[in-house]
């Protein structure tokens, strides 16, 4: 049995083991449906990153497998990008009609509905002559786009409701919803990336799609058992509530279909993409910011400015972070000695640390929340935000440590050096990301939580777009092709000087300095 098979094999007897003892130990803390919604949210992720682990390569090695090796590696990259850019831009659309119109879970239900259609369709591309069929594939794309909109922010969202909005334990329970989101990820990159590569691609995303169906399915049946929570509004549900004189679930079912194929076009406007990113967002901060001041209730505008300030901070972080997908695989590939037991690893394994170290901490951090809540240490949220921003700037300070003074000849550096940042990186990740869903729950009003939810997620679709582009600059054009690991290193080691260093604390200091102002802003609320 070869290596990647063995991590496999492990990866998934861990999880199997690991799972029912978390909900064991935290089955008397928290409610039912923190389990539930973490399986549904578990195997959502599950088909977003199996899918997402083989999309650029299927794209360079099929799809465009006609085209120059360069200029197919530029479009698909601007594919990619633009993808994951439109994935975290329809959570907004997606709050916005669980708020107003359907409630939770019928929109989750569409959402995942369209989501396995999605994955579906790529699978399906393995039978008769699809292979390579353009409208069927962007057309796949774009139902997991709008798929994911309705599905993901109301997953979070909903989690939020079955706590009292300054719950202590509410920050523990989204840890360990985060942990779910992060097995999901850990075991479909190991499987989808194995199955896809190694046995046929369309299988790959076929198992995608059964990830998903079964998180759908575990939603469906077990929502059933939540009472009255994440029901239509009572106004929409006795009909009252028309949009030009329709129905709304017939409205947002017929818009969904409308939107596919001009998310399937969009998908190849890269430079209009970025624009309109940039245009949404604006519109969105804008009228987040509009609608806290004029707010009749000052305590709850003052808490909405709280979420918008905090938004910028996590784009940085996300920025920084996601150097892990880009520019820290290629820095690994290039300048980390990765041979291990004879074998040379190939470097996109190294970001499954980042998953598992979450996995192992995520119910420590839950359990220490809550600890320190006890004893009345807890920080406040802005509080945490500092700590997130500062561990992940120490992650960045120990992997240039090693990058400047500890090289071996060849310019290759420890792998002790990778893991150890992860594990800052990681750590940070789990102050800040579970944290920050948790407090949008907390601080927006109950009927546009879903729309400010989705508004979070822009945060994240901006720091993705600001990670290619920081990401850019350690392919420096003066280093030649195939030049030695000891001439690239110093551009790395300088790069994440600059930017994982030097800005992200440079961000951690001015939050620091604001966390008087925000905490006064939070009106009460941790
Ligand atoms: N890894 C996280 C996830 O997939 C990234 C993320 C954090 C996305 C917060 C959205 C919001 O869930």
């Amino acid at each position: 049995m070869n290596l990647t098979l063995w991590i496999l094999a492990v990866g998934w007897t861990f999880v199997a083991l690991w799972v029912p003892f978390i909900i064991y130990t935290n089955r008397k803390t928290h409610p039912r449906a923190l389990f539930v919604l973490f399986f549904a949210e578990m195997w959502e992720r599950f088909s977003y990153y199996g899918m997402r682990a083989l999309l650029v390569l299927y794209m360079t090695k099929v799809l465009f497998v006609d085209m120059a090796q360069s200029a197919a590696e530029i479009k698909s990259y601007a594919i990619y990008g633009s993808y994951t850019a439109m994935v975290y831009l329809f959570p907004v659309l997606g709050g916005l009609v669980a708020d107003k119109y359907l409630g939770f879970r019928n929109t989750i239900i569409w959402g995942g509905f369209l989501m396995v259609l999605g994955h579906f369709a790529l699978g399906f591309q393995a039978f008769g002559d699809l292979e390579g069929n353009m409208p069927m594939f962007f057309g796949a794309l774009a139902l997991i786009i709008i798929g994911n909109g309705f599905f993901k922010p109301n997953v979070s969202s909903f989690l939020g409701e079955f706590y009292e909005t300054d719950d202590p334990r509410k920050d523990g329970a989204f840890s360990i919803f985060y942990m779910g989101v992060n097995i999901g990820s850990f075991l479909s990159i190991l499987t989808c990336g194995y199955v896809g590569q190694n046995i046929n691609w369309h299988y790959g995303f076929g198992l995608a799609g059964i990830g998903m169906l079964i998180g759908l399915l575990v939603f469906w049946l077990f929502a059933k058992g939540f009472g009255d929570k994440g029901l239509m509004p009572e106004e929409v549900k006795t009909g009252e509530v028309k949009i030009f004189g329709v129905k709304p679930s017939v409205v947002v079912i017929t818009l969904s279909l409308v939107a596919i194929p001009i998310c399937a076009l969009m998908l190849n406007l890269n430079e209009v993409m970025s624009t309109l990113l940039l245009v949404i967002s604006i519109g969105i901060i804008g009228y987040i910011v509009y609608h806290a001041l004029k707010s009749e209730n000052k305590a709850e505008g003052q808490r909405l400015l709280v979420v918008v300030v905090l938004f910028f901070f996590h784009a940085v972080f996300w920025a920084l972070f996601e150097q892990a997908g880009g520019s820290l695989t290629i820095f690994i590939e290039k300048n980390v000695d990765r041979s291990f037991l004879g074998t040379v690893l190939p470097a996109s394994i190294f970001q499954s640390f980042n998953p598992l170290f979450i996995i192992l901490l995520a119910p420590l951090f839950s359990w220490m929340w809550l600890r320190l809540n006890k004893s009345g240490k807890e920080p406040s949220t802005p509080m945490k935000f500092v700590l997130g921003l500062s561990l992940l700037a120490f992650g960045f300070a120990i992997i240039v440590l090693g990058a400047k003074f500890f090289p071996d000849q060849q310019g290759l550096v420890s792998v002790v050096f990778v893991a150890l940042m992860y594990l800052f990186h990681t750590m940070g990740e789990l102050s800040l990301s579970p944290v920050g869903l948790s407090m949008v729950t907390k601080l927006s009003p109950a009927k546009i939580v879903g729309f400010v939810m989705g508004a979070w997620f822009l945060s994240i679709s901006i720091g993705n777009k600001l990670a290619g582009w920081i990401g850019a600059l350690t392919a420096s054009e003066s280093v030649a092709e195939g030049a030695h690991p000891t001439e690239t290193l110093s551009i790395y080691a300088n790069t994440y000087l600059v930017w994982g260093v030097l800005v992200v604390s440079g961000a951690a200091l001015l939050l620091l300095l604001l966390v008087p102002i925000l905490r006064k802003w939070m009106n009460g609320i941790h």
